[in-house]
């Protein structure tokens, strides 16, 4: 083990699945103690690359050496023997074991100097769980855990089967904005005890945050590694889209007043413990801000407008009628575009046309047959609008990356044209090019008489569309704005916290 090697060391690394090549000549180098974003559009080869790293995928062409030593990787094993791990989107913990069963699962002690050693692993793995809070026994069970907490179980088993190289796939995508914090100071500390770090994220505002140094891929191509410090975000936007520009993120009114009925009238909705008095309406053709921190109830009031839960108390009116469950409301014209959309959203095994078709049957249904040359039409051009990659519409959906099936899921819903669609997180895990795809398909909905209510976590993405924001604070709606009142994100992210943003005119809707 010597210092003048970095820590890891890809080079020339190809990759094909049939005839599409997913990597090309990829040269990758990690230092050590380094915190390393992976950035690139969605389908640019970064999950691929690291399962690789971590023996998932084999490689077709190239080398891996770890401390300038190369190694082969014909399993995860292998991987895991060279101090490689991966915290996956989808965990990998047994849920129905306890916190320490996980951790202790498949360790293989094994003799040899090591640079991390197995008091330090453990002490570390120990210090990770002690910074989760009193309230983490080691006998709880997986399945109890919030996905926060997962991951940190998942980080505190790699660290003690004593990983030097640890790659992070999105991991802030389901956390909280504590949760988050909690990870980055975890971070800081792996580092400061010398351990790499390949980070994974579409969040600009992360990568600057943590990082050292940032590589962009684009089209299975490496196109830039640099020190983010001499990195601005446009330069880092422009890499990754290459020609295709961002499109617009900025917010601009819509000039229009909603007067008239609403079409949706919440009243009193109660859900115990986290929405104790929620009243609002949405017109047609509004879009509606929902911002609150996460856990503040927000999902838990889509999920009961759109008939997926029953509330303790309350009303929730369409057209004045009552939602009776799920099936009413999709009759009645509601859409949602669930948060956990890989697993309710979408049929991984079918292909990405038949998910896309699926809610759309009647859409594209001609008596009983369904008419595959108009929705092959329909599906071509929504591929195309959103930048779907994917070698045909038969792919099956599991074969394509992360965003590129969260896109699939977003684009059967708005091409439904629904009377009230619900947006719960639409843009987690989309690249920055697709993030503003959406939001001009929200505004083009809302134009046509479609109402929206969005609920986003990402408070620029809410002001980049909203009409009006409801502020919902220890489950009730503390402030209803315009979003025209609001001037900068700052007040909003105070607002959530429960400090009010200051009003001349304030909304008297409901
Ligand atoms: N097992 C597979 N079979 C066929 N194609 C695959 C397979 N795994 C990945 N691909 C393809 O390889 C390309 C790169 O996918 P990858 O998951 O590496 O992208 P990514 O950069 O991680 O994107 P995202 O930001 O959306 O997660 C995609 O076009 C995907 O469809
Ligand atoms: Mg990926």
């Amino acid at each position: 083990m010597s210092d003048e090697h970095p820590i890891l060391e890809m080079r020339d690394i190809e990759k094909s699945f049939g005839a599409i090549s997913v990597l090309k000549k990829v040269d990758f180098t990690l230092q050590r103690g380094e915190v390393h974003a992976l950035m690139g559009g969605n389908g640019a080869g970064k999950s691929t690359l690291m399962k690789i790293l971590t023996g998932v995928y084999s490689m077709d062409a190239g080398t891996i050496a770890v401390e300038g030593q190369p190694i082969r990787l014909h399993d995860a094993n292998d991987a895991k023997r060279a101090g490689i791990a991966m915290i996956y989107q989808e965990f990998s913990l047994i849920p129905t074991l306890t916190v320490g069963q996980n951790i202790l699962l498949n360790h293989e002690p094994r003799a040899g100097s090591l640079f991390l050693n197995d008091r330090a692993a453990n002490r570390l793995a120990r210090s990770i769980l002690e910074d989760l809070g009193e309230d983490l026994n080691p006998n709880t069970l997986v399945s109890d855990l919030s996905a926060g907490m997962m991951q940190m179980v998942e980080i505190a088993k790699a660290l003690s089967q004593k990983a030097k190289i640890l790659v992070m796939d999105e991991p802030t995508a389901s956390l909280s904005e504590h949760e988050t914090e909690t990870l980055f100071k975890i971070i800081r500390k792996l580092k400061a005890a010398g351990i790499s770090i390949v980070y994974i994220s579409h969040r600009m505002a992360e990568i600057f945050e943590l990082c050292d140094r940032v590589t962009v891929m684009r089209d299975g191509q490496i196109r830039m590694t640099e020190p983010c410090a001499n990195l601005t975000i446009p330069q880092l936007v422009e890499t990754m889209l290459g020609a295709s520009s961002a499109s617009e993120f900025t917010w601009h009114d819509r000039h229009k007043e909603f007067h008239g009925e609403p079409l949706v009238k919440v009243r009193g909705l109660a859900m115990p413990p986290r929405v104790v008095d929620v009243s609002f309406d949405i017109h047609p053709g509004e879009i509606v801000g929902l911002a609150g921190l996460m856990g503040s109830g927000r999902t838990e009031i889509a999920e009961a407008i759109f008939g997926r839960r029953t509330p303790a108390a309350g009303e929730i009116l369409i057209d004045g009628k009552p939602v009776s469950d799920q099936k009413h409301a999709i009759d009645s014209g509601i859409a949602m575009v669930p948060e956990d959309r890989r697993r309710m959203g979408l049929v991984l095994d079918h292909s990405v046309q038949s998910n896309m078709m699926a809610p759309n049957l009647d859409r594209f249904s001609n008596g009983i047959f369904v008419s595959d040359t108009n929705a092959s039409g329909v599906i071509e051009r929504l591929i195309g609008r959103f930048g779907i990659k994917t070698s045909s519409p038969a792919k099956a959906a599991r074969l394509l990356s992360g965003g590129n099936q969260q896109k699939i899921v977003i684009s059967k819903w708005l091409i439904r044209n629904p009377r009230l669609l619900i947006l719960d997180e639409p843009t987690i895990g989309v690249d920055i090019g697709a993030k503003g795809e959406i939001t001009a398909q929200i505004r083009e909905l809302a134009d046509a008489g479609t109402a929206i209510l969005l609920i986003s976590s990402e408070l620029e993405e809410l002001l980049a569309v909203s009409d009006r924001m409801l502020i919902l604070h220890e489950g009730r709606i503390v402030q209803n704005i315009q979003r025209r009142d609001i001037t900068s994100e700052e007040e909003l992210h105070h607002a959530v916290q429960g400090h009010l943003i200051a009003q001349a005119d304030p909304v008297h809707a409901a």
